[in-house]
């Protein structure tokens, strides 16, 4: 693996590879992990983002890395640059790997093929958004400890969301009982899981994994159903309660209180979700770790 752009494409062997090594870089957090080379990684963000951004910056310090912080909007890219001539010249002036966030499917794989540096997929619109991934299978393993046979519900806007994806291919890897839960309009039969009714589902599930509705990538029109999302599609507070006693909540966040969850469930008992994004550094630090030491 010589860039990380996709959960697809790896074995189970690969995943449970950066599985272990996140839960080492979780249990060493006071290791001195310097190695006394000079490295420099920069993290192209062309969509706004809090956690992947921050917690990326957080695991290349950590590492030692020197981070070269890119402001699409300060940058040559308000000039005309293009995505590949823009990592080609910090590739060019001796940056060692490049994080990147961009809006366009597909992107970051073919960067990847382009360049000789590692390449990370941060997000590529709605294609796929592999540490997520990485860093939600951690939780569930922390969790569960395993996933053959455990049941994971995928709950709303998955036709549009890269976390979707890339946990479905993952946890098909894995072997874990997937379904799918979402308004016709937002399904994607690509990923090869059973839809089912959100109220059964939440029965079975050992996860719930709901997903943020994916605003910017919607007609406005679908904007104005919102107020009646969360008691056809979402986690109310009513549903919780069906859910088994261990089950847990996930959400990649940022969340959208009142629309995927109910607000008083997004810290209660079940839910991971401010875990996933403490686990996020340790996950983020296992694939720099992997592709540059
Ligand atoms: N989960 C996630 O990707 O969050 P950000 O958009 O804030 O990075």
């Amino acid at each position: 693996m010589n860039s990380f752009v996709s959960m697809k494409t790896l074995n189970e062997a690969e995943i449970y590879h950066l599985i272990k090594r996140t839960d080492w870089f979780a249990n060493n957090k006071s290791v001195d992990l310097s190695t006394g080379k000079k490295r420099f990684v920069s993290n192209l963000f062309y969509e706004p983002s809090t956690r992947t951004k921050l917690s990326f910056e957080i695991a290349e310090k950590r590492l030692g890395f020197e981070v070269l912080d890119f402001q699409v909007e300060q940058s040559s890219v308000v000039k005309g640059e293009s995505v590949y001539d823009t990592a080609k010249t910090i590739q060019s002036i001796g940056v060692d790997a490049i994080v990147i966030r961009h809006p366009e499917k597909n992107i970051v794989q073919q960067l990847s093929e382009s360049l000789s540096i590692p390449i990370i997929n941060a997000g590529d619109g709605s294609g796929e958004h592999p540490t997520q991934s990485l860093l939600d299978l951690y939780t569930m393993y922390k969790e569960f400890n395993e996933f053959k046979g455990l049941n994971v519900l995928i709950v709303g806007d998955i036709v549009h969301s890269r976390v979707a994806h890339s946990n479905a291919y993952a946890l098909k890897t894995l072997g874990a009982n997937v379904f799918l839960s979402a308004k016709s309009k937002w399904q994607d039969n690509t990923l090869g899981f059973p839809y089912v009714n959100l109220d059964e589902g939440i029965k079975r599930a050992d996860v719930v994994m709901l997903l943020r509705v994916q605003r910017e990538r919607h007609a406005s029109q679908e904007m104005n159903e919102e107020d009646s999302y969360l008691e056809k599609y979402g986690l109310t507070v009513a549903r919780e309660l069906q859910m088994k006693p261990n089950s847990i909540i996930m959400h990649p966040a940022p969340v959208i209180r009142g629309v995927e969850i109910a607000d008083q469930l997004v810290e209660c008992n079940r839910s991971r979700i401010f875990k996933q994004m403490e686990y996020g550094v340790y996950a983020r630090m296992a694939v720099l770790d992997h592709l540059l030491n």
